[in-house]
Parts: C-alpha cells; structure tokens; sequence
C-alpha cells in the first residue's frame, strides 16, 4: 500500500517548491522536490538535460523519479515539475495513488503571476521566446490534465505562503476518503470529478461544493432521506414519485423555483435521491442558464452503481422513456451506503439487477468482496468506461447487458417486473443466446445463474409470456439500428452484436423460460 503523500502539481512558477517546504514544515513530513531529485541523480540541470537528450528523455527520467519517489512508504509533501501531467504514465500513477490515499493538489496562478515569477529563473527549458505567450499555451494544453489527476486547485494568487498552506491543508482534510470508503476519480479532463463512496461519504459533501457557488436548490423527492446542512443558503424543492413525474413539466416548475430562488449560473443543484432525481435534477442544471454545475447524492443502489454517474440526464415524454436529454456531467457525486438501509427491497433487488451486469464487464470476484467494496467497484467500472467513451459510441453501449430482453420484459409485462428485475432476466436470456451463438460454454451460462441466484434475482422466465411478443418489442428497441442487436457475452468478454437471427432469439427465450 502506497503512502498517504500529498502532492502538489501546477504550472512552473506558481509556488509548488516554497508551498511544499512550508507545508511539510507545518505537517511535519519530509519535502521531495522531483526536479531537484532529477538534477541530483542526473549531475546536471534539467536544462542541460533538455539541451543534449531533448524533451522525451526528459519525461522518461521523470517518470522513473516519480515511481521511485512515490514508492517510499514514508508519507511525504512531493512537489512535480510542472509537465509530470503530460506523460500518460505518470497521470495513471497519480490517479492510481489517489485510489489508495494519496492527496494531490493543484496550484493555479494567473498568467501574469507565473510571468512574473519565472523571470527570475534561467533552468526553465520550455519558457523560450514570449513567457506569457508560452505559458498560456502550456496552460491550455495541461489544464485538463491537471483538473483529472487532482482532488483540489487553489489560487495561490495574491496569497502568502502561510494562506495557501492553510488551504491546501483544508483541502487535504476535507477530501480525505472517509473510513472504510474512498474517493473514485472519472477521468474527464476538464470536466473530471470525483465519486466518494462507502460508509459516511455524505461527509464529503462540502468538499464538492464549489467555493465560488453563493447559494444551492435541492432536488428530492419525500422519503428520500435529508442531506445535512451545508455551508450556503438552500431551498429545497420535492419532485414526484415515479416515471409520470420524470417531465419536462418538472423541469420547468424546477427552473421556476430556480428563477424565484434567484439560482445563478455560478451556483449549485444538487439533486439528492434516486435516479429519476438525478435524472430529472440534472437535466435542470443542464438547461439552467444553458449549464450550471450540479452535486448528486445518490440515495438508491441503482444511482449510486449506474444513474449518478457519467452524466447522462434526461426525462420522458408520453412516446418515450429518455426521449429528451443532455450528456451533463456533475461536479462530484456522492454515494453514501449508509443511506441504502432505509431502501425498500425491492427497490433494492433492483440496484443489484444492475450491479449483476458488472459481474460480466469485467473478469472481478464481485461476489467475493463486502458489500460496500462491491459497490465501491462498480462505481470504478463505470466511472472507467465513462472515462473511455463519454458519449456511448462504443464501450459505453456494453453497460447494457441484459437490456434489450429486459425492456421487452418490461413492456410486454405491463411493467409487472420493475427495470432492475427485467434487466436480470435479460441477462439469463442473453447467456442462452450466447451459448446457442457458440460464443460460451455451459458452464459461463450457469455462472450467470449463479450471480442471480446470489442476488435474489429471478432467473427464470416466466412460463406465458408472449415470445413473439417479446421479438416485436425487440425490434422496436431504439438501438435496433442494424437488424436485432444485443450484447452478448463471449470468449473476448462482452460485445455488442449486431444481425442476430430471430430464431436464435426465439430459441434462447424458450430455454430461459424452462428449468435450469
Ligand atoms: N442516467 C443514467 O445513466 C441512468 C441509468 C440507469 C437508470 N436511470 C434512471 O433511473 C431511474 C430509476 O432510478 P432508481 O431505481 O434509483 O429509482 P427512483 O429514483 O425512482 O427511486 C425509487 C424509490 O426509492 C425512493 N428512495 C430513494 N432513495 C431512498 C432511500 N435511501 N430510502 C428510502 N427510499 C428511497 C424514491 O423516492 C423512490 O420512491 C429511471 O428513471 C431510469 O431511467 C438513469
């Protein structure tokens, strides 16, 4: 297990090297400065490494420094040089850090400050030519790189050493991943956030909120538990219960009370609930102002494994579940499992008709890690396959295992299997399928069996269902774009398989329909 380090990255000239002395002064820890470990080890300065090997063998040793750095079990204040976020190696071990413990700290200053500062050193290799000019194309570059591998930026403009070491030590302590919980990063350059998960994680809350936000609404439904109070003023407005509440006639009301609330753009949402709540409260923030920045606490297991993260919001229409919508991504996320014990069951059944899906994304033992750890991974799978492909052209589309049968159930049944429960059975239905395909074996069909069985999931069809039926509903699927498509699982894991012959569906129905 890696130490808890704290570490500082930035831009060259915005304080990494006094900030870092002066805080591990105060947190009583050694100082590592990677540029000086650099010089040391090499016998030259890193302008002279720039000058005789150039740029590449420059981030080759600096990623051997920062593993070797980073390796020590001695908690310590580590300050980067300011291009360590370029390499995808060395973003991957920061992010990998973080998951263990580690706290990293984004400096920011404003071009001008950085300017200012660099003038006063001649060892900076990549300020040539005009500095402010050279420094806002680095910026432009490393933002969003800075913004994925870090917990908190301050602006250290304007600011004394001590205050920013203040700073940077609240922030450290309010990011802290709470006990037996942790903090799980989706990597969206500018747009990354972070997922605290476990046990008590609603004390991260404040942590999430953004420090130039002057006030927030609250989103949530009656029943859902309440959120403690935060440091702004709120209003708290309660949506329905249930799909027929999930309308564009509720985002308007919602975006009524934002205008009567006096909500600006530079403030919050934060939708506290399920994922009809996210959904809904999202999709407000989305269109508010044309975008304003949302915190979700999801209070349901289906929320906190799949609907609160990745930012997909949206609400229905009498023709269609979803139909209206924006990819809206919140500024943090919340999933407190404390929260799942006033859950009904079968509302819980349902969240792990969802978490049954990850069993087949990825080759994990779910079932062989603590509940908490469980969900804890599967906000990680999610939140790495949001990370890979945000808009679902590819990967994405896989988190829909189980889902073509499933809304077929759905609808055939008259919505007497609720989503989660549908989903379940899709997914026996898709290992026949796959089976019949000649892409598994028996023994992967029977796993499947195995993972519902140990959710409490049913797994067999029931006997008078309409197949034909369920064929018709298939083809109307929205992703039926190229014949019958389905995700199936395989030797390579799950794909998205496209052409599907009819009979083989009809024969897979058949099978899940009998004893197993
Ligand atoms: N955006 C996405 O990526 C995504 C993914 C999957 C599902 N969804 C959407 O999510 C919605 C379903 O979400 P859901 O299954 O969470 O249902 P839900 O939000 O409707 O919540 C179910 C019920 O549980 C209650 N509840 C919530 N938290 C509670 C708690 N802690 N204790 C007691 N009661 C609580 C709610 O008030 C509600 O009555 C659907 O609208 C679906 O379209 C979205």
């Amino acid at each position: 297990m890696a130490a808890p380090h704290v570490v500082l990255v930035g831009l060259m000239g915005v304080g990494k090297s006094s900030v870092g002395r002066a805080l591990a002064r105060e947190l009583k820890r050694p100082f590592v400065d990677t540029d000086s470990v650099i010089e040391s080890n090499e016998g030259r300065t890193i302008a002279d490494i720039f000058a005789v090997d150039g740029e590449s063998t420059f981030r080759e040793i600096e990623r051997r420094t920062l593993d070797s750095v980073l390796a020590s079990s001695e908690p310590a204040v580590i300050a980067t040089g300011g291009g360590v976020v370029e390499t995808d190696e060395c973003r991957e071990t920061l992010l990998r850090l973080r998951r263990a413990g580690a706290r990293v700290v984004w400096l920011a200053a404003t071009i001008a400050t950085m300017a200012e500062r660099t003038g006063r050193s001649n060892n900076r290799p990549l300020l040539t030519g005009d500095r402010e000019s050279t420094l806002e194309r680095l910026l432009d570059r490393r933002r969003g790189f800075y913004e994925e591998v870090s917990d908190a930026k301050i602006d250290t403009d304007g600011k004394s050493v001590a205050r920013i070491v203040r700073e940077v030590m609240k922030a450290v302590s309010q990011t802290s991943a709470p006990a037996g919980g942790r903090r799980v990063r989706v990597a969206l350059g500018e747009r990354s956030y972070d997922v605290a998960v476990g046990a008590g994680a609603i004390s991260q809350l404040s942590s999430m909120i953004p420090a130039d936000a002057k006030r927030a609404v609250i989103v949530s439904q009656v029943g859902v538990p309440s959120i403690p109070e935060i440091d702004l003023p709120t209003h708290l407005v309660h949506i329905g219960d249930g799909e027929h509440s999930k309308t564009l006639a509720t985002v308007e009301d919602l975006s009524r009370q934002f205008a009567q609330f006096g909500l600006t753009r530079n403030d919050l949402v934060i939708g506290v609930g399920g994922g009809l709540v996210t959904d809904v409260a999202g999709f407000a923030a989305a269109s508010w102002h044309r975008g304003t920045r949302v915190v979700h606490v999801a209070t349901t297991l289906l929320a906190m494994v799949d609907a609160a993260i990745g930012g997909k919001t949206g609400v229905n229409l009498p023709e269609g579940k979803n139909l209206v919508g924006a990819f809206w991504q919140p500024s943090g996320v919340i999933c407190d499992t404390n929260w799942l014990a006033t859950l009904p069951d079968r509302e819980l059944r349902c969240g792990w008709g969802e978490v049954a899906k990850y069993h087949f994304l990825t080759g994990d033992d779910l079932l062989a890690m603590p509940t908490d750890e469980r969900i804890a991974r599967c906000v990680q799978i999610k939140a790495d396959i949001v990370a890979q492909d945000e808009r679902e052209g590819g990967r994405r589309a896989l988190l829909n295992y189980g889902h073509t049968f499933g809304h077929a159930i759905e609808t055939v049944t008259g919505h007497h299997f609720a989503h989660g429960e549908a989903v379940a059975l899709g997914m026996i239905c898709a290992a026949h399928l796959a089976r019949l395909t000649g892409r598994i074996d028996d023994q992967r069909v029977d796993t499947h069996y195995r993972v519902l069985d140990a959710y409490g999931l049913q797994s067999r069809l029931p006997a008078n269902l309409d197949h034909d039926a369920l064929l018709v509903a298939m083809g109307r699927d929205k992703k039926a774009t190229a014949g019958l498509v389905f995700i199936l699982d395989g030797h390579n894991g799950l794909e998205s398989v496209p052409g599907v012959d009819p009979a083989r569906v009809l024969e897979s129905l058949a099978l899940a329909a009998g004893v197993r």
